[in-house]
Parts: structure tokens; C-alpha cells; sequence
């Protein structure tokens, strides 16, 4: 059954791959993106990679001068429902910079909201994250797990979680599900779309490509103390197109739920691995050196989160299915061939 589905931030780095895995399956679209984080051609490689409809509008869902427009645009585009992932998402700008992420990431939720209220389309996939957990849960993660984000980007996401739950309490017309995405890396196996971050990576994954392909001296590891295997952080690290498949998943599972349902589900592999594995793992992909450092601990990481992704499993029917070493092997693709992202 095809859709008609509204992306919000489809042309970023999770947007782009989800936009080409619902076209892939036959759905129609309208990307919303003020290419704040992302770039135009991402949207070419989308319709490359993908046939389809995609319809464009460039605009910043957090500026309120631009409600009424996006809002007459989506209701002409007539959708069945949104993911949203249009948003500001640096945990070290939050800190730096709370008003800005609390007005620009509710503000462009509440607009979405207000859009598909006034589509008659109450069906939405939220971008959320694991980092709306708290530091003191015992691995793997479920979804009843503690909440308690540890910085402003964690709890915009939190309270939009919450939000989206109030308003399906209110009016079951709704159907929502919260995506708490681990730590998503990779690209599509193409190397036409990726991981593409404005100036110093704040991430692992694209500062540890940029120095495999050159661009950076070399890798500082945050921290070679921690209480894990071998004194590094370890995450859940999720191949993108696992992800992206996930959003097909939840949108599915909304066709069909019950009235008002608001789900929050982990999408993550269940596996946990150091940065020190990582970085080996990436130097098999790319037969590259990847010179580091151990250096201080960074403010805010905890040593190690991983999910229990049975949740999604049992009740989206995904599970994710990509190794490590396809996730670097497709990471380290994209950035071979595109060493300055999209203006390569
Ligand atoms: C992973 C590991 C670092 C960089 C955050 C957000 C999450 C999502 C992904 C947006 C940690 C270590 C990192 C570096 C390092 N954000 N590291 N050197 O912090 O788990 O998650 O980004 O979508 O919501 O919370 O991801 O990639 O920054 O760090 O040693 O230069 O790599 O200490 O152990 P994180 P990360």
C-alpha cells in the first residue's frame, strides 16, 4: 500500500535514507527542509537513487512566519502522515546555545503538528533518540528504562516525545510512534548519499572517515578509562539503512494501530562496540591508518549504552541486519568517493 508521507528534514543525513526507502516502496513525498544541515543535491541523489514523486519545500519549520505557508503546503499535498527529523541536533551547541534548540526543535514539531491537524493526516513517526535514557540504566535498554537526558538536544527530544503523547491522550484520531534511534552510521551502499556534517565532526563515525580519507590528522578518543572492555566508550551502532527501514516499519505499524496508540521503540542492533573496535573495524573497510590519541574524557558520554531492541521486533517486525563492517565499509565508501560531502 503506498503513501503519501511527509518528510521533515529529508534532505539530512537520516532523511535522505529514509526518503529513498519510502519511495522504495512506492510512496510519494513531500520533503521539508531549510538545508540548514543538509544540501540541495542531497535531494538529487534522492530522485536518482529512487522513482517516485518527490515534491520540494524549502522551508524552516521553526520560523513562524513560515507556519501558514508550510502549512497551506502540506494540506495541497494531501499526505497520510509525516516522519519528522527536521531539527538541530549538536549535544555540545545545546549546551552552549538551550534557547535556541528548545524554540527552533519544539517549535518546528508544533508546526508539523498543526499541519497535520489541519490535513486531517494525525499519523507521525518521530525522530527521537536514546539519549532521552538516563546515565544509571542497566544494558541492553528497553523502553521502559529510566528517561533522563543528560543535555538540552536529549530533552527537546524528551518533551516532544511527551508532546506527541498529550496530544494522542487528547485525540485518539491520532497515531504516533517515537524512534529512539542508538548511534546511526553508514550510508546508502551506492556511496550517492551520507553522512555530510557542517565543519569538525561532532561524531565518531564521520571524524574517523575524515581522517581515513585524509582530511583529518587524526582521532582523539575521548576518554580510555571507562568500566568497559577495553577502556573506551561503547555504543549501538546502527547501519542508516537499517534505520531508514525502521521508519517503513513504524509507518506500517500506524496503518493499523489503534485509535490514539503512541509508541516509543529502540532502533538499535542489541550490540554494543568500543571505539577502539570501531576504529579497527573502519581501518579493515578502508585499508587506511586511522592515527589516534586517547585524550580526556568528553563532558555528558556515558561509557556505555546499547539497546534491547526486542520491542521493535515483536511489534514493527524489524530487526537490524547490517554488521559493523558492512557499516564501515558503506561509511567509508560515501566518503572516498564524496571527500567534501556534497560539494564534492
Ligand atoms: C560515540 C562514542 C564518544 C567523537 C550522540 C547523541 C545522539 C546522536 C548521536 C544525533 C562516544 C566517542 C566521539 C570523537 C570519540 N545525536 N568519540 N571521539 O555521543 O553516543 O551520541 O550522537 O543524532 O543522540 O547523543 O555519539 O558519535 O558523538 O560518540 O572518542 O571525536 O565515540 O566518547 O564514546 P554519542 P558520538
Amino acid at each position: 500500500m503506498s503513501s503519501r508521507i511527509v518528510v521533515a528534514g529529508g534532505a539530512g543525513y537520516i532523511g535522505s535514507h529514509v526518503s529513498v526507502e519510502l519511495l522504495s516502496r512506492g510512496d510519494a513525498l513531500l520533503i521539508i527542509d531549510d538545508f540548514s544541515n543538509s544540501h540541495p543535491e542531497a535531494v538529487e541523489r534522492i530522485r536518482e537513487l529512487a522513482t517516485g514523486d518527490v515534491d520540494l519545500l524549502k522551508a524552516d519549520m521553526a520560523d513562524e512566519a513560515q507556519r501558514d505557508m508550510i502549512v497551506k503546503a502540506v494540506r495541497a499535498f494531501k499526505p497520510d502522515g509525516a516522519v519528522h527529523l527536521a531539527g538541530l541536533k549538536a549535544v555540545g551547541e545545546s549546551v552552549a546555545e538551550p534557547a535556541r534548540y528548545y524554540r527552533v526543535n519544539l517549535g518546528s514539531a508544533l508546526t508539523l503538528i498543526d499541519a497535520l491537524k489541519a490535513a486531517d493526516a494525525k499519523t507521525i513517526v518521530f525522530s527521537s533518540s536514546a539519549t532521552v535514557y538516563g546515565e544509571t540504566n542497566a544494558n541492553p535498554v528497553d523502553e521502559n528504562a529510566a528517561t533522563g537526558p543528560a543535555n538540552p538536544y536529549g530533552r527537546t527530544k524528551f518533551f516532544i516525545e511527551e508532546m506527541l503523547k498529550d496530544i494522542a491522550r487528547s485525540d485518539p484520531d491520532w497515531r504516533v510512534v517515537n524512534l529512539r534511534y542508538f548511534n546511526p552510521v553508514g550510508a546508502h551502499p551506492s556511496g550517492r548519499i551520507g553522512e555530510d556534517p557542517n565543519g569538525v565532526p561532532n561524531n565518531l563515525f564521520p571524524f574517523i572517515a575524515q581522517v581515513a580519507v585524509g582530511k583529518r590528522e587524526k582521532l582523539s578518543v575521548f576518554g580510555g578509562d571507562y568500566p568497559t572492555r577495553d577502556g573506551t566508550g561503547v555504543r549501538d551502532y546502527i547501519h542508516v539503512t537499517d534505520l531508514a527501514k525502521g521508519h517503513a516499519a513504524a509507518l506500517n505499524y500506524l496503518a493499523t494501530c489503534a485509535e490514539g496508540c503512541a509508541l516509543d521503540v529502540n532502533l538499535g542492533t542489541g550490540t554494543g562496540y568500543s571505539v577502539l573496535e570501531a576504529i579497527n573495524a573502519f581501518k579493515r573497510a578502508s585499508n587506511r591508518d586511522i592515527p589516534y590519541a586517547i585524550a580526556p574524557r568528553r563532558d555528558g558520554d556515558i561509557a556505555e549504552i546499547y539497546a534491547n531492541p526486542e520491542r521493535a521486533k515483536k511489534l514493527l517486525g524489524w530487526r537490524a541486519e547490517k554488521t559493523l563492517d558492512e557499516m564501515c565499509a558503506d561509511h567509508w565508501r560515501w566518503q572516498s568517493q564524496n571527500p567534501d560531502g556534497y560539494t564534492s
